[in-house]
């Protein structure tokens, strides 16, 4: 008989809120590559429950060991190291953005209260859209430090352009580096000088209006998923990209990536969330890294910002509610 010994091993614990389809691909992600134990949490707790229990099946076969527990229950999401929040409603038809606006702040404050108050020193990842303006809220509810709170948006978008000059040059997506700066919406601003292809800028590989085109479309990245989906909107990479700000964060990796993180002065901006490169490890955003840009860049920077700030504006009633 195998002697089993009573010694427990500890993982880090990943507590993600809201388990649609980003959320339980994420917790997917996590487990399969063995990063964390995960809580996946929901609303709708048998729906948390089933995706834990099917996940949980395939973990033989995927050679994980790691746990996924389903719950509606916030007391099982105790001493988490990171909390994602993915919970929210779609935009419908007839819905307006700040209808949307609205009706997640509502449900992202709500989670975000219940999950800190069992987690007062974790880490949170925000994916709930729109992405700059629950980050801030996020950050203002929990009454976290500025560090310990950050949005992700700026990883993904930054992939889908990478995915598309690469798509463009028959080139492996390995030998692409891609940087988008700003809010996550249509004022985003990818950056070609300081998106390279083995370190040599596309600006010297490809010409200026196949460039634009390559851009317009990561702006309109989003919005060519949802249209082609006709129900929901994209998760694959929303789920891989989030994954890549929680390995950091657990492994103290101090990837340099971009992410919404609070700015203090950082660009010429100050107190609002927005996509910056930041340097990610265990307590959260170590750095906002500041790179050069030229006018152009930090005039689109800043016009995005406004439409952040717009928003933040928004919450007004909400906050002080
Ligand atoms: N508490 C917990 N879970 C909630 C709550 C709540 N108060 N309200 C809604 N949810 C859950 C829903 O039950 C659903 O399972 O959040 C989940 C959201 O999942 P989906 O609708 O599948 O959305 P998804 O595609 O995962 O996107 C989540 O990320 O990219 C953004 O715009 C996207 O804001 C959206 C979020």
């Amino acid at each position: 008989m195998f002697k089993l010994s009573p010694h427990h091993i500890s993982h880090p614990r990943v507590s993600v809120i809201g388990a649609g389809n980003v959320g339980s691909t994420l917790a997917q992600r996590i487990v399969e590559k063995n990063l964390a134990d995960v809580i996946l949490l929901d609303v709708v707790s048998s729906r948390a429950q089933g995706i834990a229990l099917d996940l949980t099946q395939a973990g033989a076969l995927e050679n994980h060991d790691r746990q996924v527990i389903g719950t509606d229950d916030y007391q099982l999401t105790k001493d988490s190291d990171v909390i994602v929040i993915t919970a929210g409603v779609p935009r419908k038809e007839g819905m307006s953005r700040d209808d949307l606006l609205k009706i997640n702040a509502k449900i992202v404050t709500e989670v975000t209260l219940k999950a800190i108050a069992h987690s007062p020193n974790a880490v949170i990842i925000t994916v709930t859209n729109p992405l700059d303006v629950m980050t801030y809220l996020v950050w203002k509810v929990s009454g976290f430090a500025p560090n310990k709170v950050m949005g992700m948006a700026g990883i993904l978008d930054a992939s889908r352009f990478q995915a598309f000059i690469a798509m463009e040059l028959g080139i492996s997506m390995n030998n692409i580096t891609a940087m988008v700066m700003g809010g996550h919406g249509d004022l985003m601003v990818p950056l070609p000088r300081y998106s390279t292809v083995s370190g040599v800028p596309i600006t010297e590989l490809l010409a200026t209006e196949t460039i634009t085109r390559l851009v317009e479309r990561t702006r309109n990245g989003g919005a060519e998923i949802v249209r082609l989906l006709q129900k929901g909107s994209a998760y694959f990479a929303p789920a891989s990209a989030t994954y890549l700000m929680v390995e950091s964060i657990l492994q103290n990796r101090r990837r340099i990536l971009p992410v919404a993180a609070y700015l203090q002065g950082e660009y010429g901006l100050s107190g609002l969330f927005m996509g910056v490169p930041a340097q990610l490890g265990t307590d959260g955003v170590n750095s906002v890294v500041e790179i050069d840009l030229s006018e152009v860049e930090l005039k689109a920077l800043h016009t995005s910002a406004s439409s952040v700030r717009q928003n933040i504006q928004k919450l007004t009633g909400i906050l002080e509610r």
